[in-house]
């Protein structure tokens, strides 16, 4: 890093899905930084424990429960940030479910859900908190994606698709919100270290277990929560102002494209 501030003036984030694993990682490196969290989780118990660990560690969070497939509920909540740590100009949507089932199998309601959370969640969560952003005349939107929109994924038809769909979105809106001096970028995370990929390697769907994937991984290790959360938090910063619309691989040299 430069040495710089990461921000010239105070920030407001909302991290979505930062109760557990990368999004948590995340919300306490952007607290680190100085930036005021807003954790939104579906899980309200383990927003309100993200954000008290946040504090915790001298930043300053709130935990507030937040479906990002509800819009109303969306709306509700930035009206809340509003009133306690001021318009967020800092947005991270890492809200995600990633289940796996064989393409012949997966329902329309598997795919709707999919989508609803994983796509049209990150939708709305960027239309309703890019006006603040657009008043600010400054904003960073990091949006997570995933490798498996890069490469496709067996039994992850849905959840691929989903997340192809991240990329899509987010290319259109830096061209349309840079001129705002809002950066839109992507970071597509491959094997990090969580409750979801343990989850997944405990119910089989990953071969032989998550270490097996390290001789296949360039780094040689399986990534961390810290990793993704590093690339989001420079992507966030002052000074990453002429970064946008790009797809930022962080995932050990698995998928070099
Ligand atoms: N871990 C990996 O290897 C990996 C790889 C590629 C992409 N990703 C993506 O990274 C993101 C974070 O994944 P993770 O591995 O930290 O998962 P995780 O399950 O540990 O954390 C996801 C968090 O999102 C929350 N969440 C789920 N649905 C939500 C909803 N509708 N509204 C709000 N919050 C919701 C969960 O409660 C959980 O706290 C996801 O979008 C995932 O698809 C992860």
């Amino acid at each position: 890093m430069s040495g710089l501030p990461a921000w010239s003036e105070p920030r407001t984030a909302i991290v979505t899905g930062s109760g557990s694993g990368i999004g948590l990682a995340t919300g306490m490196r952007l607290a680190a930084e100085g930036a005021a969290v807003a954790v939104w989780d579906i899980d309200g118990d383990s927003a309100k424990a993200a954000a008290a660990q946040i504090t915790e560690a001298g930043g300053t969070a709130v935990g507030l429960a937040v479906d990002v497939a509800d819009r109303s509920r969306i709306d509700e909540a930035l009206a809340e940030v509003r009133s306690l740590l001021g318009p967020a100009t800092i947005l991270v949507n890492n809200a995600g479910i990633s289940p796996f089932k064989r393409f012949l199998d997966i329902s329309a309601e598997d795919f709707a859900r999919v989508m609803a959370v994983n796509l049209a969640g990150t939708f709305h969560c960027c239309q309703a908190v890019a006006p603040d952003m657009i008043a600010a005349g400054w904003g960073r939107i990091v949006n997570i994606s995933s490798s498996s929109a890069q490469t496709g994924n067996t039994r992850q038809a849905h959840y691929a698709a989903s997340k192809a769909g991240v990329i899509g979105l987010s290319r259109s809106l830096a061209q349309e919100l840079g001129p705002k001096g809002i950066t839109v970028n992507i970071v597509p995370p491959s094997f990090i270290d969580t409750p979801a990929l343990r989850g997944s390697a405990e119910a089989g769907f990953l071969g032989s277990g998550v270490e097996s994937h390290v001789q296949s991984t360039p780094v040689r290790r399986v990534g961390r929560p810290e990793d993704i959360a590093s690339a989001c938090v420079y992507l966030a910063r002052d000074e990453a102002g002429f970064i946008t619309g790009q797809v930022v691989g962080v995932n050990g040299g698995r998928v070099i494209v």
